[in-house]
């Protein structure tokens, strides 16, 4: 019974339009210049727009100027541009109306533990080599088998969500053993191609699979979700809250008070995440 379930739910996985899997595949290939990202991104111009946007956000900081794609392309990087159109594709192509939870609450909280995840990896950035927009792709879509669940079997999230509650357990350890958002996410981002970081992070971040060469990455992004969820940006209201692993706090190395005010620093100002979340608006 739960084989079929499995199968009918890999069977509707969303697929992407022809027009963001070409943008996909451009920004994925090595050979591309941020020239050859930026004339793919036209194709779809709203996409575009909402990317040259985010370049002159709040979120990148200082006042800036960035009047060209090409330049938005080079300032943002390939890996923050291709999570952010993925997530643009997914939301434009997928119905979510039976969705069991607020997509505005989905989004806050993938966005959320992105920006706190990139925050973190600034800061390691001094003791180190850190991709830091690898780390923030990675923690935008760590959650997205839960996106997913939601869109094919509402119910079964439903349930879940019950459970955790009725047993007061967090919500990933309320799931079924054999179909739940870590392994509908790590099926998903094998039928999108997703690369290995990218599919490392949607595997391990409740500490499942913790493959040695990303470590670092999956200490990043499950300290960042937890922390996200101890601020109250849960998908579902008052979620119980996962423990930390000693490991991923001893792989980071950052003392507690120190990592308090990296995740208030990333998450103090709202107009940060909001200028974030408009990719996702239609
Ligand atoms: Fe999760
Ligand atoms: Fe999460």
């Amino acid at each position: 019974m739960e084989k079929k379930v499995f199968e009918k739910a890999v069977s509707h996985l969303p697929s992407l339009s022809p027009v963001i899997r070409h943008v996909l595949s451009v920004i994925s290939d090595p050979d591309s210049s941020s020239t050859d990202v930026a004339r793919v991104l036209r194709l779809d111009p709203v996409i575009a727009g909402k990317i040259l946007k985010l370049a002159n956000s709040v979120y990148a900081g200082i006042p800036s100027t960035v009047s060209s794609l090409k330049n938005a392309v080079t300032f943002l990087g390939l890996k923050r541009i291709s999570s952010l159109v993925l997530v643009y594709g997914f939301r434009i192509d997928s119905d979510c109306s039976a969705m069991p939870f607020s997509l505005k609450r989905f989004w806050r909280h993938s966005v959320s533990v992105a920006l706190v995840a990139e925050s973190i990896a600034r800061y390691l950035k001094r003791y180190g080599v850190i991709d830091t927009d690898e780390v923030f792709s990675a923690a935008l879509l760590h959650d997205i088998g839960k996106l997913v669940l939601g869109v094919i079997s509402p119910e079964m999230i439903s349930s879940s969500h019950n459970r955790a509650s009725s047993e007061t357990i967090p919500f990933y350890r309320a799931e079924d053993e054999k179909i739940n958002h870590i392994n509908i996410g790590e099926k998903l981002a094998e039928f999108w191609h997703l690369p290995a970081d990218l599919q490392a992070a949607i595997a391990g971040h409740h500490w499942h699979i913790v493959p040695d060469n990303y470590l670092k990455l999956l200490s990043i992004i499950h300290i960042s979700d937890i922390m996200v969820h101890i601020l109250g940006f849960s998908v579902f209201e008052n979620e119980m809250v996962p423990a930390i692993e000693e490991l991923a706090l001893r792989e980071i190395q950052l003392p507690i008070e120190r990592l308090r005010v990296v995740v208030d620093t990333a998450l103090d100002d709202q107009k940060k995440i909001e200028s974030v979340l408009e990719i996702f608006e239609t």
